[in-house]
C-alpha cells in the first residue's frame, strides 16, 4: 500500500472477502453474521487506510447468487458488524447479484472503480478467482495488495520456500481431484504427507483395499498409485475408519440414523467409511511428534455429524499441541516460519499453519484457534497458491502501473512460492520485468516483489480466530 500515490482525501476501493458465514434470520428478518473472522482480518489494512485520510468503501462477494438480485445473500447482515469495528466505511451491495462480477465483464469494472482513486485487495480468499472486482481494477486504478493479502501469501511462500523440517503436512476433505495437484506438488516439498477424509479412501482402493460404499473417484485410482509409489513410506493414510451401515444417514444438526462401527483399512460391502478410526488418530498425531512445520487443511472426516468428528478433533488437537502458541509467537511468527520455530523454548515447537474453512471451524469448536501459529482466511486459495504458487490477483496487481517494478528477480524466484518452475514461463512476466529475469537476482525477493516491495512488521500477530 505504501506505492500507492498519496491517499489523504482519496477515494480507495477495497476488494475484501467477507464471504461469511450466516446464522438463521432473527425475528427482524435480518440474517446475522456467525462469524466475523474474515471482517477483522481486514481491519489493519482499512485502518492503515483511514489513517491516511483514504475513505473507504469495501466491495465484497456473499455466497453465490450466481449473478441475481437475491435478498438471501444481501450483505445487510455485515452492515453492523462492520459499523461496530470499523466506523464509516462504506459497503457496496453483494458483487455477485450483477452477473458481470463471474464473467469479469470489462464494463462492469468501469463501474466498479467510477469515483475511485485507488484500489486495494485484501480479499485473500477470492484472489484465486479471475472475477471482475480481483483482477479488473488494477489495469485501471493505481493499486495495491493490503495487509492481510501480503500476510496471507507471505506465509505460504516461506512455507513452500524454506521450512523448518521436519515438514508434515496433513490433509483431509471430501474430493481427492481438487487436491490431487496439490498433494503432489506437496510431496516435493514435505517430510511426510498425512492424508485423510475421504479421499483417502481411493489412496486404499488403489493399494487394493475394500472401500465399502465409501466416497470414491475410480478416475484418479491410476494417478493416486503413481503418488504411493513416488512417496513411499513419506505418504500416511488411515489403518482403521469409523464406517456407517447401509442405509444409514449423515446427520446435520439433526440426528443421523443407522448403526456405526470401526472397521479395520477395510470396509465391507455396503459400508460407508465416513472418519478415521481410533489407531489411525493415533498414527496421525505420532506423525506430527518432532515437526517444525506442519500445514493442515481439511477435515478427518464428516465432522458436521458428532457421530463422525472424533478424527477431525484430535488432528486439531494434535496441530495445537505440537505448535507455537500464538501468545509466544513473535510478531513476524506468521510471516516468518524459521523464526518462528525458533523462538519458544525447547526446540520441539512447530509453526503450525490451518487453512479451509471446515479444519478451521474445527480449531474454532474445540477453542483451539490460539493455539495455531497461523490461521488462514482462505480455503481454495491457499491450495492453488501452493499448487502453481501465484494466483490470477496478485497477477493483476503486478501489472498496476504503480506497481514496483521487479529487478533481479530470478525465474525461480518470480512468484510467490520459491521455485515453482511454472513461474518462470509466465507470473513474473509482467510489463517490463521480462528482460530483468536474466539478470538472476540472489535477494530472496519471492512474495514482497510480488504484492509489494514493504512488507513491515504486521500490527497484528496473525489474522486470526479471538
Ligand atoms: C471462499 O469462501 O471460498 C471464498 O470467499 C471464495 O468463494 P467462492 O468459492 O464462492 O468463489
Ligand atoms: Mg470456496
Amino acid at each position: 500500500m505504501e506505492d500507492l500515490p498519496p491517499l489523504d482525501g482519496s477515494r480507495v476501493l477495497l476488494r475484501a472477502d467477507f464471504n461469511v458465514p450466516l446464522g438463521p434470520p432473527s425475528p427482524n428478518g435480518v440474517a446475522t453474521v456467525e462469524d466475523d473472522f474474515r471482517i477483522r482480518a481486514t481491519l489493519p489494512t482499512i485502518r492503515w487506510l483511514t489513517e491516511h485520510g483514504a475513505r473507504v468503501t469495501v466491495i465484497t462477494h456473499l455466497g453465490r447468487p450466481k449473478g441475481r438480485v437475491n435478498p438471501a445473500f444481501s450483505v445487510e447482515p455485515l452492515r453492523p458488524v462492520l459499523e461496530r469495528l470499523a466506523p464509516g466505511v462504506e459497503l457496496e451491495e453483494n458483487l455477485r447479484f450483477d452477473p458481470g462480477e463471474e464473467a469479469n465483464d470489462p464494463a462492469f469494472v468501469d463501474k466498479l472503480v467510477a469515483g475511485f482513486d485507488a484500489y486495494v485487495n485484501d480479499a485473500f480468499g477470492t484472489t484465486h478467482r479471475e472475477h471482475a472486482s480481483v483482477v479488473g481494477p488494477p489495469s485501471r486504478l493505481p493499486s495495491a495488495a493490503g495487509r492481510l493479502l501480503e500476510r496471507e501469501v507471505r506465509v505460504i511462500g516461506d512455507l513452500l520456500d524454506e521450512p523448518d523440517r521436519p515438514f508434515v503436512a496433513l490433509v483431509g476433505g471430501a474430493k481427492l481431484s481438487d487436491k490431487l495437484a496439490v498433494l503432489r506438488r506437496l510431496l516435493d516439498k514435505v517430510d511426510k504427507l498425512v492424508v485423510g477424509g475421504g479421499m483417502a479412501f481411493t489412496f486404499l482402493r488403489a493399494l487394493g483395499h475394500k472401500t465399502g460404499s465409501s466416497l470414491m473417484e475410480l478416475s484418479k485410482i491410476e494417478e493416486s498409485r503413481e503418488l504411493l509409489e513416488a512417496a513411499g513410506d513419506r505418504l500416511v493414510l488411515p489403518v482403521d475408519i469409523v464406517a456407517l451401515s447401509p442405509g444409514g444417514e449423515i446427520g446435520c444438526g439433526s440426528a443421523g440414523s443407522g448403526d456405526v462401527q470401526v472397521t479395520g483399512v477395510d470396509i465391507p460391502i455396503g459400508w460407508k467409511g465416513l472418519d478415521i478410526g481410533p489407531e489411525t488418530r493415533k498414527l496421525f498425531a505420532q506423525a506430527l511428534e518432532g515437526a517444525k512445520t506442519v500445514l493442515w487443511n481439511g477435515p478427518m472426516g464428516a465432522f458436521e455429524d458428532p457421530r463422525f468428528a472424533s478424527g477431525t478433533k484430535a488432528v486439531a488437537e494434535a496441530v495445537a499441541a505440537v505448535g507455537t502458541k500464538s501468545e509466544t509467537a513473535s510478531p513476524g511468527s506468521a510471516v516468518s516460519v524459521g523464526s518462528a520455530v525458533s523462538v519458544g523454548s525447547a526446540g520441539s515447537v512447530a509453526m503450525t499453519i490451518v487453512g479451509g474453512g471446515d479444519s478451521v471451524a474445527a480449531l474454532e469448536d474445540l477453542g483451539l484457534t490460539d493455539e495455531v501459529g497461523f490461521v488462514s482466511t482462505g480455503g481454495g486459495a491457499t491450495l492453488e497458491l501452493i499448487e502453481l504458487g501465484d494466483l490470477p490477483g496478485l497477477k493483476a496487481l503486478r501489472a498496476a502501473s504503480n506497481a514496483p517494478k521487479a529487478r533481479g528477480r530470478a525465474a525461480g524466484d518470480a512468484g510467490l512460492v520459491g521455485d515453482n518452475a511454472r513461474l518462470g514461463d509466465d507470473a513474473g512476466l509482467v510489463g517490463d520485468n521480462a528482460e530483468d529475469l536474466s539478470m538472476s537476482g540472489s535477494a530472496r525477493s519471492s512474495t514482497s516483489r510480488v504484492v509489494s516491495s514493504r512488507v513491515g512488521s504486521p500490527r497484528r500477530r496473525s489474522a486470526r480466530h479471538k
